[in-house]
């Protein structure tokens, strides 16, 4: 759940996104010494001319500030790509889930329990239901947690994105394309996310709930529809 003014992630609920977190505090921690440094040789330089025939002419100074950056970037690169990787592996999917994207609400269907889609529009503020502005939906994606699920996201006019932050997943909703999203929810709860792709008028107004339930609750649900 976002919460007003905050200035970091979302609680995670996921393991890609606990490796995102991860990368992200590595990378800033990289970024502020970067700044750091550069700032306080750039303001002894100005304030003090602390330049000398070293600094500028030194063929060693060079190689150094050449080969030590690349070191700097290989390590942000590595994790990088490892996290990219593991986020993208289609490990073993126990349940697959279709979400498509259209103007301006976004519907599911659950491929494995046929008869079982539906659309999700927002609620308004004046329901009752009502808890979260702009995010509150009238039928959410309930999904089971502990398990690998597999989202498909396609888009049926134009293209939205299928967006969760607290799982860290997003993806285009292109019409005519289906593309894959791992998802592994470690813990039950509400988790929710915005259509993240400009799509017209209402894309503000259609967000993404999802609940996370024990997959014994899961399949009790599932039933119930059926
Ligand atoms: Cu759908 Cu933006």
């Amino acid at each position: 759940m976002p919460i007003w003014a905050s200035l970091n992630f979302q609680d995670s609920a996921s393991p890609g996104m606990e490796q995102l977190i991860f990368f992200h505090d590595f990378t800033m921690t990289v970024v502020t010494l970067i700044t750091v440094m550069v700032g306080l040789n750039m303001f002894f330089i100005c304030a003090y001319k602390l330049t000398n025939r070293i600094l500028l002419q030194e063929q060693s100074v060079e190689i150094i500030w050449t080969v030590f950056p690349v070191f700097i970037l290989l390590s942000i690169a590595l994790p990088s790509l490892k996290a990219l990787y593991l986020l993208d592996d289609p490990f073993n999917p126990s349940l697959t889930i279709k979400a498509v994207g259209h103007q301006w609400y976004w519907s599911y269907e659950y491929s494995d329990f046929p008869g079982i889609e539906f659309d999700s529009y927002m609620l308004p503020e004046e329901n009752s239901n009502f808890v979260a502005r702009l995010l509150e939906t009238d039928n959410s994606l309930v999904l089971p947690s502990l398990s690998q699920i597999r989202m498909i996201v396609t888009g049926g006019d134009v293209i939205h994105s299928w967006a969760v932050p607290s799982l860290g997943v997003k993806a285009d909703a292109v019409p005519g394309r289906l593309n894959q999203l791992m998802v592994y929810i470690n813990r039950s709860g509400v988790f929710y996310g915005q259509c993240s792709e400009i799509c017209g008028a209402n894309h503000s107004f259609m967000p993404i709930k999802v609940e996370a339930v024990p997959m014994y609750y899961f399949i009790n649900w599932t039933m119930k529809l059926n």
